[in-house]
């Protein structure tokens, strides 16, 4: 058995303004009792305009979920209009930092080096990555499932020490599976997680493979989610459409039953 402590984020992509965010995080806490939040590290991933109201209201009603952003600039500051930079975002006592998501990818064209990037400014800045990767349908159908994660986790985390490869949170999401309401089986997330954790030894060594939290991300809703909890090599879930209303997320969050 691992001491690994499953960590289950919402990420809201382009959803939720900040009266509405408020609302979300009171009302999640208290549809959660202590021992969900012991059992489980929360993670709430709004847009930008939401954290400030958030990070408030989660200090002022003691509420015990963390605070994430979905992206950032990889530089301290700069003429970078528009961007975020990870300084910025520490000040607002966010912890957890998403990575590479597959729309930043594809959509944004943000690139294995920029990803590499940002995980070093991400922890310059005493805050966690959550690292995503995962496949297209093409690849997965032509056997090049693996031969892509591998290359996307050693990309990654080139020229990063070993203690802080180990703090990463990394989300397996197959690309195929993110909002389309299928789901990689358990078996199959499993699998290729196993290739993730692998990866991740090759790099940061054993302890760091044994230390790294993977979670699984695509199509996670409350009716599958224990499911893929009870595999022992996963480690939680990146949830997007089904984070965005707390009385599902609180289920998802609740899989024990
Ligand atoms: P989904 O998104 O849960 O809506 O499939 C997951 C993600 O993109 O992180």
């Amino acid at each position: 058995m691992t001491d690994r402590k499953p960590i289950i984020a919402a990420n809201w992509k382009m959803h939720h303004d900040h009266f509405v965010a408020i609302q979300f995080t009171q009302k999640l806490s208290y549809l959660l009792d202590r021992q969900d939040t012991e059992a489980v590290e929360v993670v709430l991933c709004p847009p930008f305009t939401d954290l400030r109201s958030m990070q408030t209201t989660i200090d002022s009603d003691r509420i015990p979920v963390a605070l994430g952003a979905q992206h950032c600039h990889a530089e301290d500051q700069g003429a970078y209009t528009g961007e975020i930079s990870p300084a910025m975002l520490a000040k607002l006592t966010v912890k957890y930092v998403i990575v590479g998501h597959s729309e930043r990818r594809e959509i944004f064209g943000e690139t294995d080096e920029m990803v590499n990037d940002k995980l070093k400014a991400i922890f310059k800045h005493n805050m966690t990555p959550i690292l995503c990767v995962g496949e297209t349908l093409e690849e997965r159908e032509a056997g090049g499932t693996d031969a892509k994660v591998e290359g996307q986790v050693r990309a990654a985390f080139a020229g990063i020490s070993k203690e802080q490869i180990a703090r990463t949170v990394v989300a397996y999401e197959p690309i195929w599976a993110i909002g389309t309401g299928k789901n990689a089986t358990p078996e199959d997330a499993e699998a290729t997680i196993a290739v993730v954790r692998a990866a991740v030894g090759s790099v940061g060594g054993d302890d760091a493979a044994e230390a790294v939290r993977i979670q699984y991300g695509g199509s996670v809703k409350p009716g599958n989610i224990a499911s893929l909890m009870e595999r022992p090599g996963i480690d939680g879930a990146l949830v997007g459409g089904a984070s965005l209303d707390p009385e599902d997320f609180a289920r998802i969050i609740r899989f024990r039953g």
